[in-house]
Formats: structure tokens, sequence, C-alpha cells
């Protein structure tokens, strides 16, 4: 609910799901705050509601803001989000409405990044799998192939989206776990770069035939959709796994649940899913899979970092200031709607 009594003329601001209180105080110190203490997103209409009188929202990577709901809330100027990937928002649409938009990049990458390992590592070595056979029961004996699954160290580390997630991935496989690293992203680093990360630009064919583990940062666009398909997975090897860490949509899950019950690859770790929370039920059967709710970022102190971000972004775009990590900063000033 809105503070009462703090400051009348105060801008009126939206934060549209539950963070942490301190980040709600941090806001409150400039601003009226209605804060969500809800974790369900709101939908359009109801976020078109809750957005009468606001100036600005804070919102994470899943309330949908488009020309429709800017053109209902003539009053909103900035739209701050605490995610990186930023595909609910229209960011056009923001700009040509006068409506600041920002995301959080840099401050999740290196948890992001560690996530990305770790479930590539639990998918190659069938930790899930092997977890939930001990829990029902089924141990009777040490076998010497029971849950044998694939070495990291050593192997070649396939990385789809060289942004700052990816190569932070890059570094991990090259100097930690000595693998050769192979990549495409649509624009190939500087050659330096390379160098520094150990890493070789392929095009994306050679690099599904290539990898051993696939690991996929790609951010979700129109052009990214269904960039790992059936044709795509045809063209991996049987034994190798593939890990989506980017958005739902990137690969076109029931192609890869089609794929994993018939052993064409080996197996697949998925943080995110088309349609999320729903998961398509063929991923479900199948147990070569490892299935987390899109937690890649989630450890305390980044997810702190993210909301504080948001609220950085926020204070900075409605108070004069310059957002940190605007993604329309040319709407600034003049182009900003008063
Ligand atoms: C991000 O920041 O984009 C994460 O996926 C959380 O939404």
């Amino acid at each position: 609910m809105a503070s009462e009594g703090r400051g009348a003329g105060r801008p009126r601001v939206l934060v549209a799901r539950r963070v942490f209180p301190e980040v709600v105080a941090r806001l409150q110190a400039h601003f009226e705050v209605d804060a969500r203490d809800a974790d369900d997103p709101l939908a359009p209409t109801a976020l078109a509601e809750r957005l009468q009188g606001c100036a600005g929202v804070l919102v994470a990577g899943t309330e949908r803001i488009d020309a429709a709901l800017l053109g209902a809330c003539p009053g909103l100027r900035a739209v701050c989000s605490m995610a990186v990937g930023f595909n609910n928002i229209d960011v056009a649409a923001c700009t040509a409405h006068g409506v600041l938009a920002s995301n959080a990049p840099g401050v999740l990458t290196e948890t992001t990044a560690d996530f990305g390992f770790a479930l590539m590592m639990a998918t190659a070595r069938r930790i899930s799998e092997a977890e939930h056979w001990l829990r029902a029961g089924q141990w009777q004996h040490w076998s010497v192939d029971g849950f044998a699954g694939a070495d990291v160290h050593g192997a070649t580390l396939g990385i789809l989206g060289m942004g700052r997630i990816g190569q932070a991935i890059a570094r991990r496989g090259a100097f930690g776990f000595g693998m050769r690293v192979v990549y495409h992203n649509r624009r190939r680093l500087e050659a330096a770069d390379e160098a520094a990360l150990g890493a070789r630009w392929l095009p994306l064919d050679e690099l599904l035939a290539a990898a051993d583990h696939l690991v996929i940062v790609v951010p979700y666009t129109p052009d990214t959709h269904h960039l790992v398909g059936e044709a795509e997975i045809a063209r991996m090897k049987p034994t190798a796994t593939l890990v989506n860490i980017a958005r739902g949509g990137v690969v076109d899950d029931a192609a890869l649940a089609q794929a994993l019950r018939e052993r064409r690859i080996a197996a697949a770790g998925l943080d995110v899913f088309e349609g999320e929370p729903a998961v398509h039920p063929g991923l479900l059967a199948v147990p070569n899979v490892v299935l987390t709710p899109h937690i890649a970022s989630a450890s305390l102190p980044t997810r702190r970092a993210m909301a504080d971000l948001a609220a950085d972004n926020l204070i900075a775009a409605l108070t004069g200031g310059t957002p940190p990590t605007a993604l329309n900063p040319e709407v600034l000033g003049a182009g900003m709607r008063c």
C-alpha cells in the first residue's frame, strides 16, 4: 500500500512485485511508494490500473511493458527492471512515449555464470537423477557404471551467446576446467578478447557439432526464437549435453523433450522454459534433464544488487540524475515525458 503522509507532491512509484524491504525504504526516501508484497506478476490490465498516477515503476523480467500499457498510463515516466533480460519491455515503444527504460546488467554476471556451470556439471554428471534414485530407496549396491556420466574437465565447451555471462562461463571452462572453449555470437569478439578468454568463434552449425557441453546464454528476441530446435539438436553429438540459462523460447522445448526421450542427446539442464512457470510435460516425463525454476541469478547478495540497481535507476530517472544502466538514455532531458 502507499505510505501515508510522507511529503505530499512527491512522485508516486509502484514496486510491481515483492522486493527487499531495504530497497523499498530507499525508494520511500524520495517517493510515495506503492509496494506490492506478492510474487505473482500483475496481468496487463491490473498493472495499468495500479499504475494510474504513478511516475515510475520497478519491475522484474515478467511484467509486460508495451505501447498499450504506456498509452494507458500517461503519467508514467520511468520503467526500471531488476532483470538483465528485457524481452518483456518494448524499449522502442518506451522511447516513442518518452519513457526511460532500464535493466540491470553487470551485477548478476558472475552469480549467473556460477549457476550455468553448476547446471552443466549437474547435467553431465547426472546428479539430480542419482539423487532422486537414492531418495526413492533404490540404492542397494555400488555399480561399476552406475550413473556414469560425461566428463566436464578437458571436454569441449560450446557457448551460444558471448556477452558478459557467456564470457564469465568461458573463463570458468578454460582456466578452471581445462576445457576447449568454442562459441557462436552474432558479433565476433576482438581477437585479443578471444585470446584472453581462450575461446574460438565457430559458425552455429559447427558449434553444435563440436560441443560436448552446450551452454545457451543469448538474449531472447524475435531473431532468437527457437534458435535451437529439432534441426539444431540433430547436429549435436549423441553424447552431448545442452544447458539453457537464457530465456524460455530460445530452445524449442517440445523438440528438446523428444530428443531427450529418444536419447538423441545425452541430457539437458534447464533453468528457463517456454511459457514458464509452466513446464512442457515431455520434459517432466524424462529422467535425463535437470530442471530448476529460473534461479540462475538467485544468490541473496546478487538479488539485492539487482533490486538496488533498479532502484538507483528509478531514483535517478525521476530526480534529474543519470540512470546508470538506461536502455534508452536518449529520452532523458527534453525527450522525457513530463
Ligand atoms: C535476468 O536478470 O534476466 C534473470 O533471468 C532474471 O529474470
